[in-house]
């Protein structure tokens, strides 16, 4: 993957030169892969183990949900125990916008922290990469950091708790960020941004709504397919992508009906992670092309945006991949291997169509307008044809008619291109908390007890 969600004009020009660097860079270099915590609890055994890393102070990054449901306890008691300082930065909302990353910069430096525990989902976990990036490059903006290895010094270390099943980032090499000015996301590449231990902690991931397991779990499960059917392909992602896709279509759906069913939720978050050290190194495809666009012209949410295309990329690509599609199938247990490779690759696509019903999953975008589907397609097809390894080419106008098929019934063809819905508000100023025990002075901002 390497650019999750960047919005149009980003995409257009400098993704295409920054995929092609991506590409080459994880391809050839070494990624670091961190030590993984996993089951119930993983949280609190990272507390543990970071404090006898001797840091002076932690900078815990996270949104106020995750804060406010309480996810950091176990890991702030651990530190605590440990005798490890930390302070915590909550400010962090959906896509990570450079502004709020800048407070947490500055939150970083007047708390004279030494390293970085993320806790959320894949917005906090990028934004605590980012801060990481631009402590340890005091001379470059967060602009200046976007692209590939453009930061000299090594970014402070990472460590990072998701709370969400869908991202990966926690062993990625990419963090992506949003960039309000330009309504454009931008993504900083470093194989050094890899965090250095990662706890899977699915006591915390009991409380994610419904819909957000189903969209970051079919986000997770487009990244192992399009890892497995891309052309950079090799037999670690191969391993890796096709692990996911079994456990995600075993355990996506209870995950999402049966949300405190930690059996599952622990699975799905194996999944994400083990699609993650996919894609990180094989890359994404048309799917995420052409979410990316959705996710910059209508802030569609990621996973969601991807779920719709999948099917439909899918069919498209169907005469160059039957061979992947069938293992996928018999991985998903959809079929055994002694049949058909055609059989077992239809039915693999069948099952990502009911996957997606039984999910919730639209299978149109409400937002969606005709006359914005030529630039889209447009900016789709060369952020793909920039940098993806993509297993069937398709044309611009190819991809139009893709795109087309996805219009809410009632979309009118004469509407005009302007209706885009813009961001939400964000969220103001970061709420700080200092940890009782420790604390020497007031925190700059507002100070609370953690949750
Ligand atoms: N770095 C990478 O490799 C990579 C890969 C994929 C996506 N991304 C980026 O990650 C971001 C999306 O991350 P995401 O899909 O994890 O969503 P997110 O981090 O934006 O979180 C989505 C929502 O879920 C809430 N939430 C998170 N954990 C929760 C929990 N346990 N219980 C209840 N609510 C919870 C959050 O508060 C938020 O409102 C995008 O910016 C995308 O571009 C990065
Ligand atoms: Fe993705």
């Amino acid at each position: 993957m390497i650019s999750e969600l960047l919005s149009e004009s980003f995409r257009t020009t400098a993704l295409g030169a920054a995929m092609k660097g991506a590409g080459l860079a994880v391809r050839f270099l070494p990624i670091p892969q961190p030590t993984i915590l996993v089951g119930p609890g993983a949280s609190g055994r990272l507390g543990q183990t970071i404090a006898g890393f001797g840091h002076g102070r932690i900078l815990i990054v996270t949104d106020s949900i995750v804060s406010r449901l309480g996810l950091l306890g176990d890991l702030t008691r651990a530190l605590s125990e440990g005798g490890t300082e930390y302070v915590v930065f909550d400010a962090i909302t959906p896509d990570a916008p450079i502004p709020l990353i800048e407070q947490g910069i500055d939150f970083y430096l007047e708390h004279d922290c030494d390293a970085i525990v993320a806790v959320g989902g894949g917005s906090s976990m990028d934004a605590s990469k980012a801060i990481a990036a631009a402590v340890s490059n005091p001379g470059k903006s967060l602009r200046e950091l976007a692209g590939y290895f453009k930061g000299l010094q090594t970014p402070v270390k990472i460590y990072a708790v998701p709370t969400t099943a869908g991202t990966g980032s926690e062993v990625t090499v990419a963090a992506v960020i949003a960039d309000p000015e330009r309504q454009a996301k931008l993504v900083i590449v470093d194989t050094r941004l890899v965090p250095k231990m990662a706890a899977l902690d699915p006591c915390l991931m009991t409380g994610l709504p419904p819909a957000v397991t189903a969209a970051t779990g079919i986000d997770a499960l487009t990244h192992a397919i399009e890892a497995f059917v891309g052309k950079w392909a090799n037999p670690y992602t191969d391993d890796m992508a096709l692990s996911a896709v079994g456990l995600i279509f075993e355990n996506l759906r209870v995950a999402y009906s049966e949300g405190t069913n930690l059996a599952a939720r622990e699975k799905m978050a194996l999944a994400a992670t083990y699609a993650g050290l996919a894609f990180t190194r094989a890359n994404v495809g048309y799917v995420h092309a052409i979410a990316h666009q959705f996710g910059g012209k209508y802030h569609t949410p990621h996973g969601l945006a991807n779920a719709i295309m999948l099917p439909l990329v899918l069919k498209y690509s169907f005469p160059a991949i039957i061979d992947r599609l069938a293992l996928l199938a018999v991985r998903a247990k959809l079929g055994t291997a002694d049949e058909p490779e055609e059989v077992l690759a239809e039915k693999f696509l069948d099952a990502v169509k009911e996957l997606n019903r039984d999910l919730g999953i639209p299978a149109f975008l409400a937002t969606l307008k005709e006359p914005d589907i030529p630039a889209l397609a447009a900016a789709a097809c060369h952020e793909a044809h920039t940098g993806y390894p993509v297993p069937r080419y398709m044309t611009q106008g190819v991809c139009e008619d893709i795109i087309r098929q996805v219009l809410p019934p009632a979309a009118s063809s004469d509407k005009p291109a302007a209706a885009s819905k813009k961001p939400a508000a964000q969220k103001k100023a970061a709420a700080a908390t200092k940890n009782p025990a420790t604390a020497t002075k007031a925190p700059a901002r507002r100070a609370r007890k953690p949750a």
